[in-house]
């Protein structure tokens, strides 16, 4: 089955439906969350870092296995996200091949169901920069932005220990999801980046990451510089990935 068009128009009518009164009931919560998306262009205007201290500090009420919060962030501005944006920069101008992430995010073989996705993402996002499919330099330097932080004024990098296991990336990815929310929360977007991982013998050297530690992602921090857009991705409809058992009501 593919992505159901009809169903996903618009985040908010598609994940919410109509009141009686024909108004969106979103709860505020709701509206946080849908209002979420991956942004890639941020204005430069700065962030305090008492709000990102606010932010990490009510994101790191999220859920963890026997509570261990198998969580590290390294939160970057000014200088020295600048040195981390000029260091990778340089290595995807000029060394790319030379590193690889030291976990696999996607599958080699992605079953058609979500090969038909990633095709779908492609076409929606480079459609919506103007850059064709085949024109790998443009999606090149597309890739470049991701480690300029795409304008933002803070970039965090996301590390865990490797030591931990599959179960304890669940936990991370639900104090990533908070961190997002709570930014959205407080009128700034962010973009989780896995690009960040590739270069993690880098990123090792300039922020002092221990061996311990892998580098799993990047999160981009700021006000977005368009007011009010919404996520371009359409989203499967419940019936897509839901199956409902049992209920009277
Ligand atoms: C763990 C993770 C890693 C991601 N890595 C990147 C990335 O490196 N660069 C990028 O531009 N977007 C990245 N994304 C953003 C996704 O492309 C985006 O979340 C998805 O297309 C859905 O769009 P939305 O978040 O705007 O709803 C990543 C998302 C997640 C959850």
């Amino acid at each position: 089955m593919g992505i159901n068009h009809a169903a996903i128009s618009g985040p908010k009518e598609a994940v919410i439906g109509r009141r009686e009164d024909g108004a969106l009931a979103l709860s505020p919560i709701d509206q946080i969350l849908v209002g979420r998306f991956a942004c890639r262009e941020f204005c430069n205007a700065p962030v305090p870092r008492q709000t990102i201290e606010q932010i990490l500090r009510v994101a790191r009420f999220a859920p963890s296995g026997a509570n261990i919060q198998p969580w590290h962030v390294y939160v970057l501005a000014g200088a020295a996200k600048d040195r981390v944006s000029t260091a990778l920069l340089d290595a995807h101008q000029n060394s790319r091949d030379e590193h690889i992430s030291e976990y696999k995010y996607y599958a080699s073989d992605l079953p058609d169901l979500y090969l038909k996705r990633r095709q779908e993402f492609g076409r929606l996002f480079y459609g919506s920069l103007g850059i064709a499919q085949i024109d790998l330099d443009a999606r090149s330097r597309q890739t470049a932005k991701n480690y300029t932080f795409f304008g933002a004024p803070v970039g965090l990098i996301v590390t865990i220990d490797r030591r931990l296991e599959v179960g304890s990336w669940l936990d991370l990815g639900m104090f990533v999801q908070n961190v997002m929310l709570a930014a959205a929360g407080r009128g700034l977007q962010s973009c989780p980046q896995e690009t960040f991982a590739k270069y993690h013998r880098i990123l090792r050297r300039l922020l002092s990451i221990p061996d311990e530690q892998m580098v799993v992602c990047g999160i981009s921090i700021g006000k977005a510089k368009a007011e009010g857009r919404e996520t371009l991705m359409p989203r499967a409809d419940i019936d897509e990935f839901a199956t409902f058992q049992g209920f009277e009501l």
